[in-house]
């Protein structure tokens, strides 16, 4: 009898362990060829916009990353989960300088490396990769008509590639893959820099290499088959939290995307994202007001402060991203997000530690859209749950203080992809209602202590 239980907690566990699976994502190395440690401060790396004193071999806070960088954050992936079922690769490999200091070949080689690294790292796992606006020449510039980068960035990932999403990526690199080894889950891999504002040869068209009526399709076919999808792509729609009002998507396409999500929300069990190089997420949600997708943006491996005007403590640390999900659902019960303190590592030596755990540090079940909407609500009413918040986002570089301002800007960057709701949560400060909620709390907790008081 004892016997029998202890076979049935076995086969239990069992099952347990076998239902979590894992994925590493990685996004925006931007790595800087010409990063060298020297004296002189305007030598160090052409990516800084300003001169760069004490920089140290795993890079500096003004610059994009040098090889040794980017070498040791594949490698602290390796170290600290081996044998993920995959990974995601959001994009960006070139350094931040201008155009002409570039070439497709110069591009081309800066993809190749990366690819190789991780290659061969990780000889044996599926990569899922995305381009970044900065993995073309000149940057952003996506044709919707097909390009030499496009053929020869599908063939340094042979490797990863299913041949049937050769013909969508030569068109537009784009394409849409089943998971490894499963049935009925499917990850699509979106070609957003169509999108981007600064995108010029695809400003005045309504759909970019059909990518929007082919992304319907799969949802529709995956709908059909029963399916799971995840969504991964470069940039993401709707409002970037550091600076108020900037967002990288023509309206036009934020609403379509923004419609798409909507729509066919119930096969779509996460979105993951990069480009901001900044650590946040998005939640969309149903005409009825209920959270129904929840989109994760992964901090960057490269520190590089940003040039964006008016934009204060534009650094970050290093950081890379774990997620562990349901193999049968595609649920994402937890994310663990992963840094290196580069102060630190200049000092002594580089150390890749735990940042946080998502259901740890906010106290919530998994990563699922209800979740996060919970995750919103504790950051919108708690204060210190808000500050935690804001430190992640900058991978724990700038700990000052987020204050009223920096939490409008942070809640409605989450709560409002769509552009106009995003305006009017700007005006009304996030949400009026949630600080009435908080008010509302703590005075009903005064009286209460209050009364406790006066009965005791
Ligand atoms: C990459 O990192 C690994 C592990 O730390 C190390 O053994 C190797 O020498 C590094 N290679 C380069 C080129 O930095
Ligand atoms: C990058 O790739 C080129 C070949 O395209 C090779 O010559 C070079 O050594 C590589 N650099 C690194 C750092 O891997
Ligand atoms: C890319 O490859 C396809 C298929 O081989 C070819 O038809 C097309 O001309 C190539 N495009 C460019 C820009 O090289
Ligand atoms: C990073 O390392 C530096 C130097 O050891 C230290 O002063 C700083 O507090 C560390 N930052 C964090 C967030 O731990
Ligand atoms: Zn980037
Ligand atoms: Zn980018």
């Amino acid at each position: 009898m004892t016997l029998l239980i202890f076979l049935l907690l076995l086969a239990n566990s069992g099952a347990a362990v076998s239902l979590t699976g894992y994925f590493w994502h990685i996004t925006d190395v931007h790595w800087d060829p010409d990063y060298k440690v020297t004296d002189n401060p305007w030598a160090v790396c052409p990516s800084a916009s300003e001169p760069v004193r004490n920089p140290g071999k795993w890079g500096s806070y003004l610059c994009d990353s040098p090889w040794a960088l980017i070498n040791s954050s594949i490698y602290a992936m390796k170290d600290i989960f081996p044998n993920p079922n995959f990974i995601i690769w959001t994009g960006d490999d070139t350094p931040h300088i201008p155009n002409e200091k570039l070439s497709d070949e110069a591009v081309l080689r800066m993809i190749g490396n990366v690819s190789q690294l991780i290659q061969h790292v990780f000889p044996d796992t599926k990569v899922y990769a995305a381009m970044g606006n900065h993995d073309i020449h000149p940057k952003s510039q996506f044709p919707a008509t097909g390009h030499v980068i496009y053929n020869r960035t599908a063939e340094l990932w042979t490797h990863w590639l299913d041949g049937r999403s050769i013909p969508t990526f030569l068109k537009g690199a784009f394409y849409t893959e089943k998971l490894p080894n499963r049935e009925g889950q499917r990850m699509i891999i979106l070609n957003t820099n169509f999108y981007y504002n600064r995108n010029a040869l695809t400003a005045d068209l309504s759909d970019p290499a059909g990518q929007f009526q082919w992304f319907e399709d799969v949802l529709s076919r995956a709908l059909t088959a029963g399916e799971k999808v995840y969504i991964i792509g470069h940039i993401p729609p709707g409002f970037f939290e550091k600076k108020r009002g900037t967002h990288w998507f023509q309206e036009h396409f934020n609403k379509r995307y923004l419609e798409i999500i909507q729509k066919h929300s119930q096969v779509i069990a996460g979105q993951f994202f990069g480009h901001q190089h900044r650590d946040s997420f998005k939640i969309f949600y149903s005409n009825n007001g209920s959270p129904v997708s929840a989109m994760f943006i992964a901090p960057a491996v490269t520190p590089w402060k940003t040039t964006l005007a008016g934009l204060q403590d534009g650094s970050q640390n290093p950081g890379i991203r774990l997620f562990e999900y349901n193999t049968d659902t595609l649920q994402i019960l937890d994310m663990v997000t992963y840094y290196l303190n580069l102060t630190f590592a200049n000092i002594q030596a580089p150390r890749w530690v735990k940042e946080y755990r998502l259901t740890e540090a906010f106290q919530v079940p998994d990563g699922t859209a209800e979740s996060m909407q919970t995750v919103l609500d504790k950051l919108s009413w708690d204060k210190c749950h808000l500050q935690k918040y804001y430190e992640y986002n900058s991978v724990s570089y700038d700990l000052g203080e987020c204050n009223d301002q920096c939490r409008t800007d942070h809640i409605c960057a989450i709560k409002e992809v769509d552009y106009t709701r995003y305006k009017n949560c700007i005006k009304s400060g996030g949400s009026s209602k949630m600080n009435e909620m908080c008010l509302l709390l703590c005075f009903s907790m005064l009286s209460l202590s209050i009364l406790v008081f006066a009965y005791s």
